[in-house]
């Protein structure tokens, strides 16, 4: 595993930003595991702003994005698929038909999650996914406990992580209760895998994700088990692992 420590938030980004980019450039049909979340607004900002400069084009990348909230719609503000339009795909030029959420209105759920695999295999699988990481070592929406050979799968939230996502609702009953998800397995099929932490109050969960025990109990700590995994850092997030 490769660790890049950076000043602040703004240099991660940047950095995680980086990687991206060199992946795209590397293999421009190249298939993204895309994240939603607070952490990777600043690398979505930094993609953003080297595609207008020029540097860097979408056109010809397919993206698969790891989860969203069951019973929201694509218009729905705190959707993940509204996010991913306005932090990154309305402002680039990738193919809005190469772009893939899982849609939160599935009328058949476990259909939804099955389609969603297969899509992923026909895409020829993932080449980088974007991770972020919850207080509570989640990553996606796999919770502690969750089995390590799950895949797309439909999810009840965990009480810390509806707390953690009520900042972006009007209030905590607002936030939905269950949602589909990537699991481990297509995460862990992934052929390199990116995570983006920042600030001190992930400390302790970068702490026991890769220096603890490969446990369920921690679901990040699966990824000491990738053969390509990138962590990218701001201080205060390693401040206890470093
Ligand atoms: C988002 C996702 C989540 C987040 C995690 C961290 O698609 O899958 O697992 O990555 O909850 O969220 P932030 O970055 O808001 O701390």
């Amino acid at each position: 595993m490769r660790i890049y420590q950076s000043e602040d938030y703004k240099a991660m980004s940047r950095r995680a930003a980086n990687i991206i980019s060199a992946q795209v450039i590397y293999k421009p049909d190249c298939v993204l595991g895309l994240a939603t979340g607070g952490t990777p607004v600043g690398t979505y900002k930094q993609l953003v702003d080297w595609y207008k400069e020029g540097d860097l084009s979408f056109a010809e990348v397919r993206s698969v994005n790891l989860d969203e909230y069951l019973g929201l719609s694509p218009h729905h503000e705190q959707s993940y698929r509204y996010f991913m339009q306005s932090n990154l795909f309305d402002h680039i030029d990738i193919k809005p038909e190469n772009t893939h959420v899982l849609n939160g209105l599935a009328k058949d759920p476990q259909a939804e999650c099955a389609a969603y695999n297969k899509l992923i295999q026909d895409l020829g699988g993932i080449d980088l996914q974007l991770l972020g990481m919850g207080h509570n070592g989640h990553i996606a929406f796999n919770e502690p406990g969750d089995d390590f050979g799950l895949e797309t799968h439909l999810v009840t939230l965990t009480d810390r992580t509806i707390d953690a996502n009520t900042r972006f609702f009007d209030s905590r009953d607002d936030v939905p209760r269950q949602a589909l998800s990537m699991g481990i397995k297509n995460i862990m099929n992934a052929r390199r895998i990116l995570m983006v932490v920042s600030g001190e109050d992930k400390a302790e969960a970068v702490l026991k994700a890769f220096a603890g025990p490969v446990t369920k109990e921690v679901p990040a700590s699966v990824l000491q088990l990738h053969p390509d995994v990138t962590l990218v850092a701001d201080k205060a997030a390693l401040s206890k692992l470093v």
